[in-house]
């Protein structure tokens, strides 16, 4: 592989949509942000220079970072989060991965303005395995707010407001014709009949799995989680993997854009006079799609690429997923994150924000104050699904974790038990791939992911191999749940060998 530069400026830019502008935290002044393209075994140098005020810090979703874990970039997990007038180079490798990922801000909720696509080509002269695509288009979802998201935020916390806050979404960047003032920013594809395409979805929304789906086109889904599948047809996509949706009606859910060819039997007016094809989607709360949809993902597994999946496990967990209110219900003082009153939480703990890196106590063996290894391992409460699911309101607040020897092979079944509504929970793993097992314990091409949708009143089960040493952030990647403390982490010791140790950090990681 080569090395690849980029070079993020972190700054204000005064952006318009829906008829509103507004300043907006962007990279380089681009909103949805540049795009990153490296082939697999590239090396990518990042430096990041904070020109705002916010503090800020980036994360290179689905990278694996061996032995890199300072390049994550989850803010106080891997490292203190990048000050105004600071800068961190975000070194890292590409290893054995291939496909769509995408790069966000890791700390508050700026990852509404602060993200985009990264995009892994394989390496040279080694084609897809599957048609050559006639061209390669990115589309990365995301949200519009007509006023400064942090504070839609921030009441939505204390209100436990709906899950899309937003005014809009939107494709790269453009939330399209069905929206007021909107019509001149909708995203339009221009293709060429009898070519096939290679779109690379991207869900960056903030709290919202989608559908997607084209009219009157059939999609063939190849790859997900930069991870090659076995080839399958549908007409309509889940794009954040998911068993169930969110559930209530909005009036901002959707957005469209414009797919359109060009013929040159047409003239560009008679175009316009053609007939626009609405595609139909399920339901937001379309469980069976969804369930569906899920269960035909299954990983290519091929010889060229393997599934290599855990076939003994050192480490069974369960973790139960609650969404509660807590002990404030009963008039007190509220004890969710930042006096909210809702939690939530992993078997009961609901995670507290360090003041300073994890990845940087457990490296420098300072862990005492900052973290306890204590995470509990089994839930309090077990569901069985025919009684009334446990109520979370024996939420404890800790900054907890489970620690794990090198190559440790886990299995990890996760349960949402949410009394609040009916939503599923996409649970992101940094650091790893893993292997959903649906009910059957498929062993042998099991779709690989680094996020996985918890069904509500459901469970799924996962392996991973803990073959990457550091601390490793598993969140929900619904960012209100993470808020209120849906979250926990990993810390993986180093092995015997020197390619099985966690690199010391570099000289100008930020400090808190
Ligand atoms: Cu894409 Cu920890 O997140």
């Amino acid at each position: 592989g080569i090395t690849r530069h980029y070079k993020f400026d972190i700054k204000l830019q005064n952006v318009t949509r829906l008829c509103h502008t507004k300043s907006i935290v962007t990279v380089n002044g681009q909103f949805p942000g540049p795009h990153i393209v490296a082939r697999e075994g590239d090396h990518l140098l990042i430096k990041v220079v904070n020109h705002v005020q916010n503090n800020i810090s980036i994360h290179w979703h689905g990278i694996r970072q061996l032995q890199t874990g300072w390049a994550d970039g989850p803010a106080y997990v891997t490292q203190c989060p990048i000050q105004t007038s600071q800068s961190y180079v975000y070194n890292f490798t590409i290893v054995g991965q291939r496909g769509t990922l995408f790069w966000h801000a890791h700390i508050s909720w700026l990852r509404a303005t602060v993200y985009g696509p990264l995009i892994i080509l394989p390496k040279r002269g080694v084609p897809y395995p599957f048609a050559k695509p006639y061209e390669e288009v990115p589309i990365i979802f995301g949200e519009w707010w007509n006023v400064d998201p942090e504070s839609v935020i921030s009441q939505a916390l204390q209100t436990g407001g709906g899950p899309n806050v937003s005014d809009a979404f939107t494709i790269n960047g453009l939330p399209g014709p069905l929206y007021n003032c909107s019509a001149k920013d909708t995203f339009k594809l221009k293709v060429k009949p009898g070519k096939t395409y290679l779109l690379r979805l991207i869900n960056a929304a903030l709290n919202d799995e989608l559908f997607f789906s084209i009219a009157n086109h059939s999609l063939t889904v190849v790859e997900a989680d930069a991870v090659y599948v076995k080839p399958f047809e549908t007409n309509t996509l889940l794009v954040t993997p998911g068993q169930t949706t969110n559930v209530g009606t909005f009036d901002n859910s959707t957005v469209a854009g414009i797919l359109e060819y060009e013929s040159p039997l047409h003239s560009a007016a008679s175009i316009r006079n053609l007939p626009l094809f609405k595609p139909s989607l399920p339901p937001l709360n379309d469980t069976s799609f969804a369930t569906n949809f899920t269960n035909k993902l299954r990983s290519l597994a091929s010889a060229q690429f393997p599934a290599n999946v855990p076939q003994k496990v050192d480490r069974h967990l369960f973790f139960t997923i609650g969404l509660g209110t807590s002990p404030c219900q009963q008039n007190q003082t509220c004890q969710g994150p930042n006096g909210t009153m809702f939690a939530a939480s992993i078997n009961n703990v609901s995670f507290v924000q360090s003041t300073t890196a994890l990845l940087q106590a457990h490296f420098f063996g300072q862990s005492n104050g900052v973290y306890t290894p204590d995470f509990p391992i089994t839930p309090i409460f077990r569901f069985n699904y025919t009684n009334n699911p446990p109520n979370n309101t024996m939420v404890s607040n800790g900054t907890k974790l489970v620690v794990l020897p090198f190559n440790t092979s886990v299995e990890l079944v996760m349960q949402d038990t949410s009394i609040l509504g009916a939503e599923s929970h996409p649970l992101h793993l940094h650091g790893f791939n893993f292997f959903v097992d649906p009910s059957k314990f498929n062993l042998v091409d099991p779709i690989e992911r680094n996020t996985v949708g918890v069904p509500s009143g459901g469970w799924v089960a996962i392996r991973f191999q803990a073959d990457n040493p550091g601390v490793w952030f598993m969140h929900c990647h619904l960012e209100i749940h993470t808020s209120w403390g849906l979250k926990m982490a990993w810390v993986v010791l180093d092995g015997k060998l020197p390619n099985q140790k966690l690199l010391p950090p570099p000289a100008d990681l930020p400090k808190c």
